[in-house]
């Protein structure tokens, strides 16, 4: 048999006692052929996948087998045309395929999971020829985890109409994915899309397009309607097009930090949603009291699982000083064991890069390194490959302690402490995945909430599944895919909101009417009055002509002074829901009792009686003093002994520019869904009706709320939202004003990334059901989940 290793020619000893004693394995290549049969069915070369059918090739380019560099098929370059082509049919589809309801989409849903496994074997293959990783881990757990995606969500299409009401479908959505898990990205951009009532345009990655060409050949098998999912293969060119198309409703990106960046940019101010899964960093953390054999075998998993090439690879080892030289030796050995060769060969661990461009990247990183540099002994064949490496003794400025390398390239260092631990784990700007490892489950779980990640696995690493939700924080996006989380950010509420009326100030009458003494408002930073750095304030006129007062006009150095404050205020994320509540229900309080006075102000501002606005804005503080404990997390079932928790945490600063029209029920809808997540909080309040704001800080003042918790910067939204917007400290923006600051927000943002929450110039009834609820507190936390595996 040519598998069987006792026949081996290269063999020298063949007997299997003396195989017992080497244990050297015999190749044992999963058979290409039918993958083969299939590219050669289409004649080698591939159009794009628009409204149900291949077009004719177009201007073509090669994807190749990285480990043999050997032409697979030639696919085509998607131009502007194709992809109009492609949202023309989305579009077209999009409406049917969303009155279809969720239970018959479910159907089709569920026959495209049945076809995953009936073609499960051809997929892997195809997989593996096309991007290099072991065939054992398309096998293993690529595919099956693309069917349990398309199960998953069919279960969540059933359900959508009932468990969902009040949404509907984005519309039509943009993907462009990566080549490192090409089919399973797929999956987690087209099964939400579509359970959801969704059309889909996807662009796959230049390396990897066949697995996504084969998927959509299938679908017809499944019964998905004509031009409901449609692929235009091609490169980065093809993938700004999609992006930029104005028929497309949101984008769903995966891949590198710089291209999701640009995206954030071309996007800013168009009105499409956006998530991003971008690069990572993750640390890998290992304590002195772990069970160290499970621990260097985790890392095996952690970083050479599919050669490194994962954005959720544990990168970053961070060792317990008193066992480091221990780990690192039995790592060493474990290195040196790892199998490399022919990523169709069963017994492979470590594959082929995805191209040579990615070679080189890795080499000259690696070249770059100013630490101690271990290539494992194994065998490394010719090509595209690259051997395991340790890299040690670098300290945490080192220039590869904080690129993400995207190979099988292990960088490392050590620690003292847990606190420590988190200092050093959270020294990145990426915040994707960690692991933790010590048998002390009270470290484990203190450890989990202090790491800056989206995803933390304890004792365990690169565990995956779709009722879990899978996303990053800071520069490594945002959203989450998978769970009820991700399949809310294909979705909109239902319903055409208006446009918002510019914001027009009263202007100075031709006779002002000045009674008694002139007061001027001061911003709120840190808990202290503090005067405008600019010192230029603005007179605020009532309707009658008559002079209110005058607020502070903030400026950048206002922004920095409040978001300084904001971060020195962050242990309020740390006091407990109901302490946080307890504030809540003391502010709403101390409001109440002056109900008259806050109602006269907003006469006074505005023309309009304010009793009803006071009333509104007391509930809603009484609403989120309520949920401040009782926004629970969730156990997600997943199949395999672990529990994964999805734990909500607040997201950090958070810059809001407020409503103008509602000067103090706009205020506190945006300011507490906000605290009673624990985040802290610079806001811009009304600019035509700032007072309320102002008068509001006192009641803050007297409420037992912690300095810095709040923080209120009076003046022109329009220049506050560059310094605000664009500052790297602040993880989140929000804005319901009336300026129209969206598009500059969502640009601005780009630079570390921050989640946005605009308005895009539309209106929210904030005194009805719009104006409060889950959707706030989803925008006022990040779920964290957290992997805990059971059993010995
Ligand atoms: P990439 O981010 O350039 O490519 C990802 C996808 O985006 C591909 O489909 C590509 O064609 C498309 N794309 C490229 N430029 C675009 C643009 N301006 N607008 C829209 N789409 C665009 O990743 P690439 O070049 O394949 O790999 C470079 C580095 O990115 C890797 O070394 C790695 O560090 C990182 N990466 C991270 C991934 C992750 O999962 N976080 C996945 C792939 C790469």
């Amino acid at each position: 048999m040519p598998g069987d290793p006792v026949c081996r020619k290269d063999q020298k000893m063949t007997s299997v006692a003396s195989i017992f004693d080497s244990m050297a394995y015999g190749p044992a290549p999963e058979g290409h052929a039918e993958a083969l049969a299939w590219i050669a069915g289409h004649q080698g070369r591939f159009g794009h996948w628009i409204n149900g059918a291949f077009t004719a090739p177009g201007a073509v380019f090669e994807t190749r087998n990285p480990a043999t560099g050997k032409v697979l098929a030639e696919v085509s370059q998607g131009a502007g045309g194709d992809i109009s082509a492609a949202v023309a049919a989305a579009r077209a589809a999009q409406v049917k395929w969303a009155r279809m309801g969720g239970q018959r989409r479910a159907r089709v849903l569920y026959a495209l999971a049945r076809l995953v496994q009936k073609h499960a074997r051809l997929f892997a293959v195809l997989e593996t020829l096309d991007n290099g990783k072991p065939i054992r881990e398309a096998r293993d757990i690529d595919v099956p985890l693309v069917a349990r995606h398309f199960y998953y969500h069919a279960g969540l299409a059933q359900l959508l109409d009932r468990e969902q009401p009040g949404f509907q479908p984005v519309g039509v959505c943009g993907a462009v994915i990566p080549w490192n898990f090409p089919l399973l990205m797929l999956a987690w951009k087209v099964a939400p899309a579509l359970a959801a009532g969704n059309t889909v345009v996807l662009k796959p990655a230049e390396y990897t397009p066949l697995t996504a060409l084969f998927f959509a050949e299938i679908s017809r098998e499944a019964g998905l309607p004509k031009g409901v999912l449609n692929i235009v293969t091609g490169d980065g060119d093809t993938g700004a097009a999609l992006v930029a198309h104005s028929g497309v409703d949101k984008i769903a990106f995966t891949g590198s930090t710089s291209v999701g960046r640009k995206i954030r940019q071309a996007t800013a101010g168009s009105g499409k949603a956006l998530t991003l899964e971008l690069g990572g960093k993750s640390p890998y953390i290992v304590f002195d009291d772990a069970d160290i054999d499970s621990a260097v075998e985790g890392l095996v998993d952690a970083i050479w699982f599919n050669g490194g090439q994962v954005c959720c690879a544990g990168s970053r080892l961070l060792v317990q000083e008193g066992i480091a030289d221990r780990f690192h030796d039995k790592l060493k050995r474990r290195m040196d064991g790892l199998r490399m060769g022919d990523p169709l060969d069963k017994c492979i661990d470590v594959g082929a890069i995805v191209d040579p461009v990615q070679l080189a990247a890795i080499k000259d990183l690696v070249a770059g390194s100013d630490g101690e540099i271990y290539h494992a002994a194994c065998a490394v064949p010719e090509g595209c490959f690259y051997p395991p490496t340790l890299i040690s003794g670098l300290n945490s400025a080192s220039h590869l302690m904080q690129e993400e390398i995207f190979g099988p390239v292990l960088v490392s260092m050590t620690f003292r402490t847990p606190g420590e631990a988190v200092e050093l784990a959270n020294n990145t700007r990426y915040g994707l995945a960690a692991s933790i490892w010590t048998e002390n489950v009270n470290l484990a779980l203190d450890m989990a909430p202090k790491v800056k990640a989206g995803v933390v696995w304890v004792n365990a690493t690169n565990l995956f599944d779709a009722a879990a939700g899978f996303g990053g924080l800071r520069e490594s996006g945002f959203g989450r895919e998978g769970g009820w989380e991700g399949l809310m950010a294909y979705l909109k509420p239902a319903g055409k909101p208006k446009r918002l009326a510019s914001p027009k100030a009263t202007p100075a009458p031709a006779e002002a009417l000045v009674e008694g003494m002139d007061r001027t408002a001061k911003l709120y930073i840190g808990g202290k009055q503090a005067r405008p750095d600019g010192g230029y304030s603005q007179a605020i006129w009532s309707p009658k002509g008559k002079l209110l007062g005058h607020v502070g006009l903030g400026s950048r150095k206002d922004i920095r002074n409040a978001v300084e404050a904001a971060h020195a205020a962050k242990g309020w994320g740390r006091a407990t829901g109901h302490n946080k509540a307890q504030i809540l229900y003391y502010i709403g309080e101390n409001l109440s009792s002056r109900a008259a006075e806050f109602a006269a102000r907003i006469k006074d501002q505005t023309g309009r009686d304010g009793a009803d606005e006071v009333e509104a804005a007391i509930n809603r503080l009484f609403t989120y003093a309520a949920w401040a404990d009782k926004y629970d997390g969730q156990v997600k079932q997943v199949p395999m002994r672990a529990v994964a928790l999805a734990m909500n945490e607040p997201v950090g600063v958070i810059g809001a520019f407020c409503p103008e029209e509602m000067p103090l029920l706009g205020l506190i809808s945006v300011m507490a869904p906000a605290i009673a997540m624990g985040n802290t909080c610079v806001l811009v309040p009304s600019q035509t009706a700032p007072l309320s704001a102002t008068d509001f800080y006192q009641v803050l003042d007297t409420s037992d709320l912690p300095p810095g918790v709040v923080n209120i910067v009076t003046g022109a939204p329009q220049d506050l939202v560059k310094p605000l917007a664009g500052h790297l400290d602040v993880d989140a923006v929000w804005s319901f004003s009336a300026a129209p600051v969206s598009g500059l927000i969502e640009t601005e943002a780009a630079g570390n990334i921050k989640r946005t929450w605009v308005n895009h110039g539309l209106a929210r009834d904030w005194a009805g059901a719009a104006g409060e609820g889950r959707t706030f507190l989803a925008q006022a936390t990040e779920i964290k989940t957290i992997w805990v595996p059971y059993g010995e």
